[in-house]
């Protein structure tokens, strides 16, 4: 090393709490940080005060803290600067200590002790807390980056879900109502022209036509209600469930059970929403990939919980492998549900077996009133 580089190697400024009584401990303190090759800008102080002072007045990066002082601690500084900044550098350099003292000191979030009598690590004991301080900070930061960027996407994904569900109660009302009323005025008017009509061809063809637009007719009620059924708002989870389980029960088909209580508390919308849709999904998968004779589903509201579990007896599936297709972006419908329930505040469990069916269950908390109307 030449003399230039050793000269910038031992410009290195180091601003410094020195929390000691003794000015001639200080002193010594001092040299060795010199002899270390810190430029130290220090501020000693010896009281809570002074301390919390020192604290808010400036950037510090490092507190080197005497362990015994009259009116002070070491362990009271301690809990004070974890208090105002968790990483700050902490180092106790005390005359001597027992080593359990300097364990608990440890443990309460020092970062190593030095005896006053033999400084000479202090120089590299605070070079590595310099550099551990920067990446701890560095960690943080990281981390307080993910969790903003993980409630970002949270917030976003409830929102559309909520606006999904707006729009479609919106389109839902819009087809039942307006179109559905406009297609039964030409239905009707059509049946009734074709009454006062003499001729029978012409009779027949205004029949016809009148039996098409109740069959279109027929269609958008039944989208109206794929799409959001109004029991859902009207009347609440175990109707729209009712709904859900004739809607798609059919001869030939897997039986489909469903356990509700019949006073099962309002759930407010998000939660309710979220069980329909989860039950949706999970009784459309049965249909479609599971080959079961029989669903059940089980609704059930209880120790401030209400419970969803759809469970049939169909082929199973490996689950693993079928959430890693869907981070591949090659399913929806598990991710969906997962979702769903994270964002109501609840927790979903799926297991399944090849040849052993498969059984879900959600969990949402109930909103207090609800929750107060369950325990009943
Ligand atoms: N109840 C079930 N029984 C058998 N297989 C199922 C069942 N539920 C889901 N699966 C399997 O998991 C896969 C992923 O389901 P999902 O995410 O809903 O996507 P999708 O239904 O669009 O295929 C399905 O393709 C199917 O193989
Ligand atoms: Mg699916």
């Amino acid at each position: 090393m030449t003399n230039a580089e050793q000269q910038v190697e031992a410009a290195r400024p180091l601003r410094a709490i020195i929390v000691e009584d003794t000015p001639d401990d200080a002193a010594l303190l001092l040299r060795a940080l010199r002899r270390a090759g810190f430029v130290p800008d220090y501020v000693r102080v010896q009281t809570e005060e002074e301390l919390d002072q020192a604290l808010r007045a400036g950037q510090w990066d490092v507190v080197l803290s005497d362990y015994t002082l009259p009116d002070f601690s070491g362990l009271i500084a301690l809990h004070q600067v974890r208090a105002f900044d968790p990483d700050m550098p902490f180092i106790i350099i005390s005359g001597n200590i027992g080593e359990d003292v300097a364990v608990a000191a440890m443990k309460a979030g020092a970062h190593d002790y030095i005896i006053k009598g033999n400084l000479t690590r202090l120089g590299a004991a605070i070079d590595r807390e310099l550099r551990e301080t920067e990446m701890r900070r560095a960690r943080r930061s990281d981390e307080q980056a993910l969790l903003h960027a993980r409630l970002r996407l949270q917030a976003l994904s409830n929102r559309m879900l909520e606006m999904q569900e707006a729009e479609r109660r919106h389109i839902a009302r819009e087809l039942h109502d307006e179109i559905g009323q406009s297609l039964t005025a030409i239905k009707l008017n059509l049946e009734a022209l074709a009454r006062r009509l003499g001729d029978d061809k012409v009779r027949s063809l205004a029949d016809e036509i009148a039996g098409v637009a109740g069959e279109v007719l027929d269609q958008v009620r039944r989208l109206s209600l794929d799409l959001r059924p109004p029991q859902l708002d009207d009347l609440g989870l175990r109707a729209a469930l009712h709904w859900l389980v004739k809607r798609h029960s059919r001869e030939g088909g897997p039986a489909i059970e469903l356990e509700a209580p019949e006073d099962l508390p309002r759930l407010g919308t998000q939660a309710e929403t979220a069980c329909f849709r989860i039950a949706q999904e999970a009784l459309t998968n049965v249909l479609r990939h599971s080959d079961a004779k029989t669903v059940r589903i089980l609704l059930d509201a209880k120790d401030g919980h209400c419970s969803l579990e759809v469970r049939d007896d169909g082929r199973g599936f490996d689950l693993a492998a079928a959430r890693a297709k869907a981070l591949e972006g090659a399913s929806l419908g598990l991710v969906g549900m997962n979702e769903r329930v994270t964002l109501a505040g609840g927790e979903i469990r799926i297991a399944s077996h090849v040849g052993e069916g498969t059984r879900l269950l959600a969990r949402f908390p109930l909103p207090t009133d609800a929750a107060e109307g369950a325990r009943a």
